[in-house]
């Protein structure tokens, strides 16, 4: 269970724990992410900072009974006129350590939540990796549904990864 976790937006402080949850994010499952762990290993403390106080997104982050940040979940919402209806949900990670307790489902919750407290977001929308099933899952009990596929999005290593687009409308009384 997630009972002693809290879930609350991460500030200028938390660049240093930001990244090395994100590094660790990269490490433990390389096919979920389009940013590499080289890329983003070579990114100073300051870089991370920027990310957590671009007042176009809101980080959350997770953490456990103890205070740890052990999970997160970013908005990025689109700024051009004809797009700021609509928020991109990215970087959902939980630790290998602390998954299948419905933290992931808390994350995803919370970041409807502050969608909905933005100013005229409707619109949330995620890419994930289509054969990520976990994260298929987690989006889809979560309200998502699928409205593309991009073939062959990422190649790593010789091999191909196609990518699902998703969205959902993120009113609360929305029921996919
Ligand atoms: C995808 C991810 C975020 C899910 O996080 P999570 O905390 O494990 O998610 P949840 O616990 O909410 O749900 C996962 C499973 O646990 C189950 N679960 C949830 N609460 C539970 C509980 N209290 N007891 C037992 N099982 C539970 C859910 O039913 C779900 O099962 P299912 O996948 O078979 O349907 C996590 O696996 C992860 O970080 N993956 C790597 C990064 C990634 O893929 N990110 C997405 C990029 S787009």
């Amino acid at each position: 269970m997630s009972v002693g976790v809290s879930i609350k937006p991460l500030t200028a402080s938390d660049g240093g724990i930001y990244r090395a949850l994100m590094l660790r994010a990269y490490s433990e499952h390389p096919e979920a992410f389009t940013s590499t762990f080289e890329e983003r290993a070579g990114k100073p403390v300051d870089w991370w900072t920027k990310r957590l106080t671009d007042p176009t997104t809101v980080t959350l982050g997770a953490f456990d009974a103890t205070e740890a940040l052990i999970g997160s979940a970013r908005l990025e919402a689109f700024q051009r006129a004809r797009e700021r209806h609509k928020v991109a949900l990215a970087a959902v990670y939980v630790m290998k350590d602390y998954a299948n307790r419905g933290i992931g489902r808390r994350l995803v919750e919370e970041a409807l939540g502050a969608s909905r407290r933005m100013n005229a977001v409707e619109i949330m929308n995620l890419t994930v990796t289509a054969d990520n099933l976990p994260a298929v899952r987690l989006f889809s009990r979560m309200g998502f549904q699928t409205f593309g596929r991009e073939i062959r999005a990422e190649r790593s290593e010789g091999a191909y990864f196609d990518r699902l687009s998703m969205w959902r409308p993120v009113s609360a009384d929305y029921i996919a």
